[in-house]
Formats: structure tokens, sequence, C-alpha cells
């Protein structure tokens, strides 16, 4: 994952905290109008949410995203993909994924329009390298942080490729405004016609000072995390991940696991704000303890991959089981995934 210069703050569901401006984010929770839907492109919706009184939204960088919190109470995360000069409304768009958690499926089958949401953020976990080269590598509906970022790029006059890949041109959202953008720097690859990206020939022979950014599919993913390994990281990688790893072992990647003998140890976790103590047992998550005294934490993946749960640490030290911080993050412990990491300490402090 690219390496975030700061953490955000706690997962309070609501929330007065002031906008993080290191992460051009606010952790405040918001209730967002739901102005229009869009049809994008086959199975792709747009949302654009505004603030039922026309107030400014706090601003936003391109790789930022969202997390929407559905009538249903899924929470569910979403790249921004308008455009941040607008001030008054933010743009997601989303894929309908037949056998996915439902998110989708509810954004897609029920009439969202003139319904609020609460949404929390934005948040910038993908943010523009400082790079003399752009390549972007997009697959399906991981173009949605792309277009901000190769809008960006493009406006700044900044040299950048782009290949997108989709199943067909059909399901391929944005392509008209990409096109305009800049046609020769982009390559439009349908599957069905030209079959997948060739990552070999866009990876191989990389120029030096190029950031290489990745959102897509998990195939995808890894794919040209492989490459970049294989490459002896000749290139700078960065990534947005919205699914669990293929090979999701956070305790072998982080080289963190707990307990010599594997079993797991009690710990006590003080919330600060509130001053209860908690002891998460064994097989239990900090989360679902957590969650006997403050309902209203936040969740979504609850597999360590999507951040929502993302909470300070005011004392202890963290055991990360995440697949999202960087190896950084996880020395510096100012934040943790609290529905898998555990302790190293007897007892943690944590911003809640
Ligand atoms: S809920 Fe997704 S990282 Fe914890």
């Amino acid at each position: 994952m690219t390496d975030l210069l700061n953490p955000p703050p706690a997962p309070l569901a609501a929330a007065d905290t002031p906008a993080d401006p290191s992460t051009g984010g606010s952790e405040a929770v918001r209730e967002l109008l739901v102005q229009n839907v869009s049809w994008q492109a086959d199975g792709v919706l747009s949302l654009r949410v505004v603030d039922p009184s026309g107030a400014p939204l706090p601003p936003w960088s391109p790789g930022a995203h969202l997390d929407l919190v559905l009538p249903s109470g899924l929470v569910r995360q979403y790249s921004l993909c308008g455009r941040p000069e607008d001030r008054h409304g933010y743009t997601v768009a989303v894929l309908l994924v037949e056998d996915g958690r439902g998110g989708s499926r509810e954004i897609h089958e029920t009439a969202l329009v003139g319904r609020t949401v609460s949404v929390r953020g934005p948040r910038n976990r993908f943010p523009l390298a400082d790079a003399e080269h752009h390549l972007f590598i997009a697959g399906g509906i991981g173009i949605t942080p792309i277009l901000a970022m190769v809008r960006e790029v493009s406006a700044r006059g900044l040299d950048w490729r782009l290949a997108y890949g989709g199943r067909s041109r059909s399901s391929m959202a944005f392509t008209e405004e990409l096109r305009g953008l800049g046609p020769d720097r982009i390559e439009f690859v349908p599957q069905d016609e030209r079959g997948p990206l060739d990552l070999d020939a866009l990876l191989t022979g990389v120029e030096p000072n190029t950031a290489v950014y990745c959102c897509g599919p998990e195939g995808l993913l890894t794919a040209v995390q492989q490459r970049h390994a294989d490459s002896g990281a000749a290139f700078e990688l960065h990534f947005e991940r919205f699914g669990a790893p293929v090979t999701a072992d956070s305790d072998a990647d982080s080289g963190e696991s707990g307990d010599a003998d594997g079993a797991e140890s009690p710990f006590e976790v003080e919330l600060r704000r509130s001053g209860e103590v908690l002891t998460v047992p064994p097989g239990r998550s900090i989360l679902d303890t957590i969650r006997e005294v403050a309902p209203e934490v936040m969740s979504s993946c609850e597999e360590g991959f999507c951040g929502t749960c993302e909470t300070r640490v005011l004392e202890g030290v963290p055991e990360h089981r995440d697949t999202l911080l960087s190896e950084r993050e996880r020395e510096r412990g100012k934040t943790m995934m609290i529905c898998v990491g555990r302790s190293k300490t007897p007892r943690l402090v944590l911003d809640l």
C-alpha cells in the first residue's frame, strides 16, 4: 500500500472532530443527500451526494475515498471520481457485484435519490506521488480514483500514461472523458477484444522516477505487485485495495504472530474518552469487544483491508494483523485496525 504521511483519527459513528489536513480528509460523519444517480456503463452507476443545506463540503484530493453508510447500515468505501474544485458535491461510482456482500446491490436496486446517507471522510490512502512520470493501471471499476488522478496530472502538465482494462467496451466507465484528457496517452483494453492487460509490456523497462498506480480486481493487484517484486522494486508502486489479498496472511506479511506458541492471550483495552476498561479475550476481536459498550463503532470488511475501523492508539503497542498499513505506519503504531489487530502489551489505550 502506498505509504501515507499521516493516519486518520478514530472511527466514531457521530463526531464533530475537525478535518485532518494531513490526509485531506474529515472524520466527521455527515448526513448527505443523494442528489442524483447516473448510469455510467454496464453495471456502473454514479451517485452525487450534497449537503442538504447547500453548505460546502470538506476538501479532498485525487485518490481519496468516502465511507458510505447505506440505509441498511452496511458501510462501504467508494473512491471519489468527481472534481476536487466542486466543493458542493461528492461523486462516487459503484459497480454492481452480483455475488458481492450486498452494498453495491443496495445502491443499484434501491431508489436512493432524495434519501440521505451517512458519509465519513474523505480520506486519502492513494495520493499522487511526487514523481517525474506517472503510469496508471486500472482494471474495471478501479478507474474511479484514477480518473480524478489523471485529470490532476493532465492539468498539471505532468508526464503520464494510462492502461485501462475492462471486460468489454460497454462495461468501461468514463472512456469519453478520458479520451479528451489525452488520447495518445491512454490504452483502452477491452478483454473480450484484446485479452487482459499486458503487464509485462507495461512494466518492463519503466523509466526511472516513475510512480506506478494500480487499482482494480485483486488478481490485477497481485500480478502488478509480483512484477514489482520481480523487478527488484525498480519502480515506485502505489495501489488501492478494496478486497482481501488473494494470499491473505497478514501475520506472515508483517512478521508478527502474537504469542510464540500461536495461542492468543487476553489483554485490556481502555477507551480513553469514556474511561471504560474492557478485557479482550482470546478468539474475540477488539471491535466485537468494544461493540458491547459502543455499538456505533463503524466497520465494513472486518478483515483488515478497508480501513473503516482504523483507530488511534494512545498508549500500548498494537499487534497489527491488517493488510492496509505500510511498514512505516506499523512501526509508528499510531493507529490500528481494531477488527483484526491485537495487543503486544497488557493494555492498549484507544482514542474512543
Ligand atoms: S473494518 Fe475493514 S479494516 Fe477493519
